[in-house]
């Protein structure tokens, strides 16, 4: 049996598809594959591990005989999850083993623009630190500060256990409850977004939610880019109607919007959220595991489709 990773991926993850006796295709990179590399190598392939960069349409599920799609990532908006359910192919991901890096890069974001990381590194890099000053690069309290949760699965949890301990106070809005979306937007000083990306949520933040948000107040997307329309955000910075953002995912990626290139108060990361040693490992073994589960007719650990009865 055959199966296509499309990126490399931890060791142990390669070693365990060899071991289990899988004729194994990686796409060496740099970068994502491209679609054309894509479709040829899928084809005559029974499994593929994808990355979140790479979109699993119908053309690629009918280029090979796929059985299962183990995406080396949390989130599967990059799988059209109605294709793969129409051809009964078995769709899994990696939760759990990357909610703590996520989550710390969610706090990394939020200390940056709250505390104007950045601009504190640039100034010192470009010579211009005179010595210490009380009105210099002021930020925000997170001590006392209200944090909003969009989205309380794993890794918003694991966010609000961080606010707490800086003394934040946390509010949510969920699909299981918490504010309205609106109270939200207006009570937070910070907001973080944890929810999927899916056709309710596409430009959940657009520019009447923004406008909703305070002058003051910090936007952080560790999720899925478009979330939020970056066009949009890119107008509210630059008019100053929020204070900062701080993001690791975009909405084109890798294109970064160039209206955010430039402004002082927006960190920018290259879609980090799990890259610690240890998450990779794990979402490495998850997604192998998962995969050589379904090929060797047992039921994988993480199904997205179908769902686990
Ligand atoms: C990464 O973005 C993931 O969904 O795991």
């Amino acid at each position: 049996m055959k199966v296509l990773v499309t990126q490399v991926i931890d060791s142990v993850g390669l070693e365990a598809l060899k071991r289990a006796g899988l004729e194994v295709d990686v796409w060496p990179g740099p970068g994502p594959i491209p679609r054309d590399e894509l479709l040829r190598r899928v084809s005559g392939c029974d499994g593929l591990i994808p990355m979140p960069t790479d979109l699993i349409d119908d053309a690629v599920m009918d280029a090979g005989a796929l059985r299962v799609v183990a995406n080396h990532a949390v989130g599967v908006d990059n799988i059209d999850l109605a294709a793969a359910c129409d051809r009964g192919i078995v769709v899994t991901n990696t939760p759990g083993v990357l909610t703590d890096a996520t989550a710390d890069l969610t706090m990394a974001l939020m200390l940056a623009v709250a505390r104007r990381i950045v601009e504190g590194h640039d100034l010192i890099r470009g010579g211009e630190f005179y010595g210490w000053r009380p009105t210099m690069l002021r930020g925000m309290d997170l001590s006392g500060a209200t944090l909003g949760l969009i989205g309380k699965g794993r890794i918003g949890q694991a966010v609000a256990v961080r606010a707490q301990a800086f003394g934040m106070e946390v509010v949510h809005h969920s699909r299981s409850g918490g504010l309205s979306l609106e109270a939200l937007l207006q009570a937070a000083d910070v907001v973080s977004l944890h929810c999927p990306l899916t056709a309710e949520t596409r430009h959940l933040i657009d520019a009447a939610r923004l406008e909703q948000m305070g002058p003051h107040s910090i936007l952080i997307n560790t999720s899925r880019g478009p979330v939020v329309d970056e066009a949009a955000l890119v107008d509210a910075l630059q008019a100053g109607r929020i204070g900062g953002a701080g993001l690791d995912v975009y909405e084109e990626e890798p294109r970064v919007h160039p209206g955010l290139l430039s402004l002082p108060n927006v960190v920018l990361l290259p879609h980090l959220g799990s890259a610690t040693r240890g998450a990779r490992r794990r979402m490495a073994e998850l997604a192998t595991e998962n995969l050589i589960a379904v090929l060797t007719q047992h039921p994988p650990s993480c199904p997205v489709l179908p769902e686990s009865p």
